[in-house]
């Protein structure tokens, strides 16, 4: 779909722990200008992370806030909503963070940040998705992207894609499958929402630029 000329590029910035596969996928996705969103900054809560390294490669900026480094977990997450605050961001991507945004985050970007989480929610939510998702047996699993809410992987779906378990899967095999999944998942669903806006209505996301209210605006 071509960009639309009355609409700026999206501006999303990007938050990562690790590998950033999902980040690497927005940042290749972003080189069309016609996809209509661009990375403007990557933010990490530790040093050292091939996401970090992917994003100066792009020659995107980048910024690292260790929770560490703060006297507690609110200071942390201001100092956090501050630095992604200065890159004017529309949307928020959490691709592979590792950390629970809190109440500064989310009253500064509340409805506009989004998560990608590596199970289909409402099952097996929280930080072991994929092993869960084993343990219990079942033959379809997937990936979740969410608008972010204080929950742990509740708040409202934006898109899934479901991931067959197989029988001979460990949890590696079967997180990067899920991965594989959730990359094409949410440089799809991002760039919709980037090109086309975004509803969100209680628990329903719904694409489009149809006045509702919570209408969250884009560009
Ligand atoms: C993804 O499966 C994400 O959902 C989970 O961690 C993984 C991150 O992968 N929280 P990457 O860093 O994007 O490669």
């Amino acid at each position: 779909m071509p960009a639309n000329p009355d609409r700026p590029a999206a501006r999303l910035v990007v938050l990562v722990s690790g590998s950033g596969t999902n980040l690497q996928a927005l940042l290749d996705a972003a080189t069309d200008p016609a996809y209509g969103a661009e990375v403007v900054a990557v933010g990490a809560d530790r040093d050292n992370i091939e996401g970090l390294e992917r994003a100066q490669r792009a020659g995107v900026e980048t910024f690292v806030r260790r929770v560490k480094d703060f006297d507690d977990r609110a200071a942390w997450d201001a100092d956090l909503a501050a630095a992604v605050a200065a890159h004017r961001p529309d949307v928020v991507v959490l691709a592979g963070f590792m950390k629970l945004v809190g109440e500064s985050f989310l009253s500064a970007f509340g409805g506009r940040v989004l998560n990608t989480h590596p199970a289909l929610s409402p099952s097996f939510p929280g930080m072991r998705g994929p092993a869960d998702a084993l343990e219990y047996g079942v033959k379809v699993t997937g990936c979740t992207l969410f608008v972010v809410d204080a929950g742990v992987d509740t708040g409202p779906i934006v898109a899934q894609s479901a991931v067959d378990v197989e029988p001979d899967d460990d949890v590696e095999s079967l997180h990067e499958r899920i991965k594989s999944a959730e990359r094409t998942m949410l440089v799809e669903a991002v760039g919709r929402m980037a090109r086309e806006g975004f509803v969100v209505e209680g628990r329903q996301v719904r694409f489009g630029t149809v006045r509702h209210q919570g209408r969250q605006p884009l560009g």
